[in-house]
């Protein structure tokens, strides 16, 4: 065992009995190269983060140039930095009109309190809706949002009330009333395993949240800046909510999140009092630089088109390839879910597909799913690595089956 190997075991928090546990030596386009000389194709990309694939060049001289101007200076929302105030700039000019006041955090799960504590003031109403199967972030409230009881029953009371409504299921959107602040929704749940809910759905919420006075909040952690096959998924929709949440790709690899809203709604956090909401590293100069020329790439190059293209090549090369332990491949652009018969068969899967070089994981609240959402910019040959390695997957699997093992 190496020394990082043992100080991890040793001396890092874990968050599982079981983590993979590859060594990272470097990161490259859509691979990582491991220390025991080993490289893997990244169908992961880091969780969804590296839309670019690993060390693209543009998102690397924005750091460098970046890094030579300054790095922290003040908490945020201080001083004026154009690292910060250029990228928010160039948020208002591609979500839809109105939503053009943004507030940058250090995470999705911050970008996720952010909101809902400006629904609260801006409303003045306590309770929230959420989504059976959702997946907004660990830190309390967005715990309190999440759509499987099983990871909110450990922590006790959690800021609500909220409201857990089935997803996809117009019928029960009756209960969100007067008494909601916020309804916050997935427009693709990735999490719950990769669902892709009917456009019927999402424009039946938007009115009801017109008519209750709730306010829509899209988390788009995920889904946002070309993930889906659109800049942001609120577009396979026509509908427009009433605030936007970001972060995973948003930092081009840094870590950084943002609440994109409107002027009245997001002006609440200016006053009564002032500095009611605030946080130090928050829209952090190197993130935001490094966003800013991630967003520019994936603009200029067409990836949220190339992703739609390209993932619905990979949907229906795996949906032929893998044969008859797959219940359903499924998704919008390359956030692709592969649900199997039963969840021992999807560890199996993703243990042997892992083993033969490729990363792919299985989804928190759907055990029977393995989500895809690897590099935008990944290649054709690259897919065809990703088949034969998860074809020879289903193989061993479907002897093991046929043995009794
Ligand atoms: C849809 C969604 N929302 C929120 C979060 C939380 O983001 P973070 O892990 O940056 O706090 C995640 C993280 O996976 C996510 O997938």
């Amino acid at each position: 065992m190496s020394r990082a190997h043992h100080d991890f075991a040793t001396h890092l928090a874990q968050t599982s009995p079981s983590p993979i546990g590859l060594e990272i030596n470097r990161a490259e386009g859509s691979w990582l190269y491991t220390c025991d000389g080993r490289r893997y194709l990244d169908l992961i990309a880091g969780i969804g983060v590296s839309v670019l694939g690993h060390g693209h060049p543009a998102v690397h001289a924005a750091i460098t140039s970046q890094l030579q101007r300054h790095l922290h200076v003040m908490v945020y929302g201080e001083y004026v930095l154009e690292s910060q105030a250029g990228l928010a700039a160039y948020l208002a000019r591609i979500l839809p009109a109105g939503l053009g006041r943004v507030y940058f955090t250090s995470s999705g799960a911050e970008a996720i309190e952010g909101a809902l504590k400006t629904a609260r003031k801006y409303t003045g109403r306590e309770a929230f809706a959420a989504f059976d199967g959702a997946y907004h972030g660990d830190t309390m409230g967005a715990l309190a949002l999440a759509g499987n009881s099983g990871f909110r029953a450990p922590f006790g009371q959690l800021p609500g009330p909220v409201l857990h409504l089935p997803y996809d299921d117009e019928s029960a959107l009756e209960a969100i009333d007067e008494r909601v602040a916020a309804v916050v929704i997935e427009p693709v749940q990735a999490e719950g395993g990769v669902r892709v809910p009917q456009k019927d759905f999402i424009q039946a919420l938007r009115r009801q949240c017109m008519r209750s006075g709730a306010l829509l909040i899209f988390d788009e952690v995920l889904t946002g800046l070309g993930r889906t096959g659109r800049l942001f998924a609120l577009e396979h929709f026509d509908v427009v909510p009433d605030m936007v949440v970001l972060a995973k790709a948003l930092g081009g690899g840094l870590p950084l999140g943002a609440f994109c809203g409107p002027d009245a709604i997001l002006g609440v956090l200016s006053r009564d009092p002032p500095l009611g909401h605030i946080t130090t590293f928050g829209g952090h100069p190197l993130s935001c630089a490094a966003g800013r020329a991630a967003l520019e790439t994936i603009i200029a190059q067409g990836l949220s088109e190339r992703a739609e293209r390209i993932g619905a090549l990979f949907r229906r090369q795996l949906a032929e390839a893998l044969g008859c332990q797959v219940v359903e491949v499924r998704g919008a652009g390359l956030l692709i879910g592969i649900e199997f018969a039963e969840a021992s068969i999807t560890r199996q899967f993703v243990e042997e597909t892992i083993s033969r070089g490729v990363i792919v994981n299985w989804t928190l609240n759907a055990d029977r799913v393995v989500r895809l959402a690897p590099p935008l910019t990944i290649g054709e040959d690259e897919i065809d690595f990703a088949l034969t390695a998860m074809k020879e997957a289903c193989a061993v699997i479907g002897r093991n089956l046929g043995s009794g093992g």
